[in-house]
């Protein structure tokens, strides 16, 4: 009776603001009880800080950073120090969301002796709750040495973006039997070595679901259907700030752009014709 009382207090708790501190637990507790996690992307102080006061389970430090803030064609470029700039600036924002951020390219897929320097400074550095790298099988040992330190680690399958000179291309993943089967492998031996979640991004909607029921970690989709625990995209995609990115998986919230062009506008207008400052925006 107890058991019952406790399990349906969480799940209200979970549902409110009432979670003062999303943990990694937190996370594995709403997928036993379906309840659905939403993540999304920031990179500096001020957004992350209107994020966190939304109630948004999980804020994620991506390296599409190195596309949306720096404007490069890939994920490739963006460097530890980067990461570590826009991980502090979100982190000294955030009081309840689980801060996750991404370990770049280069960082950790050379040795795990690396790989876990790397984690390491990003949690001294940043006061990150976590991080996500890319793979499977080909990073376990990356995997198994930053769990070792005690770092919890989301895993990240499906389009692996820093793999795009691999790939060649940006579509749909996991569409032929053998890499769906090397996919789903992935995804057990990264929950069975410790993983707290996996993302799984642009991979057909029923191979994410098979995943989703098989694993017992929390599986966060990003263009891999509903049938998942919870959903991510980029802060600047879903707010209609990026407009040259537009995959069929994206839900336009808001269109951001064009308010930002008018808003600007305006002011170009007021400024030219004398209008702002008025009277009352001086001293
Ligand atoms: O870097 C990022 O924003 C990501 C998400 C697309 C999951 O990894």
């Amino acid at each position: 009776m107890r058991a019952i009382f406790l399990c349906a207090q969480n799940l209200i708790n979970m549902e409110s603001p009432k979670v003062t501190k999303v943990t990694t637990h937190v996370l594995q507790e709403m997928k036993l009880h379906s309840v659905k996690i939403s993540m999304l992307t920031a990179y500096d102080y001020s957004i992350a800080k209107i994020l966190d006061n939304t109630g948004i389970d999980v804020i994620l430090v991506g390296d599409s950073a190195s596309n949306v803030m720096a404007g490069h064609k890939t994920t490739l470029p963006i460097t530890l120090n980067d990461m570590i700039y826009h991980a502090s600036s979100v982190t000294r924002a955030v009081e309840r969301a689980l801060v996750v951020v991404d370990l770049p390219f280069g960082t950790y897929q050379g040795n795990s002796k690396e790989a876990l320097c790397s984690a390491i400074r990003i949690m001294k550095e940043s006061a990150a709750d976590t991080i996500k790298l890319e793979g499977g099988s080909e990073i376990i040992e990356s995997v198994v040495r930053i769990l070792s330190a005690g770092i919890p680690v989301m895993g990240h399958l499906g389009l692996t973006p820093q793999a795009i000179n691999k790939f060649g291309t940006y579509k749909v993943r996991a569409t032929d039997a053998e890499e769906a089967e090397k996919l789903v492998s992935d995804a057990h031996l990264l929950a069975d070595t410790g993983c707290f979640a996996l993302v799984l991004e642009k991979i057909p909607a029923k191979l994410a679901e098979k995943v989703t029921k098989e694993i017992k970690i929390p599986v966060i989709g990003i263009g891999a259907g509903s049938k998942v625990d919870g959903q991510v995209l980029v802060l600047h995609d879903m707010l209609g700030i990026t407009q040259e990115f537009s995959p069929r998986f994206l839900r336009r919230y808001h269109n951001l752009n064009e308010e930002i062009k008018m808003a600007v506008e305006n002011y170009i207008r007021d400024v030219k014709n004398v209008d702002f400052p008025n009277e009352k925006e001086q001293y």
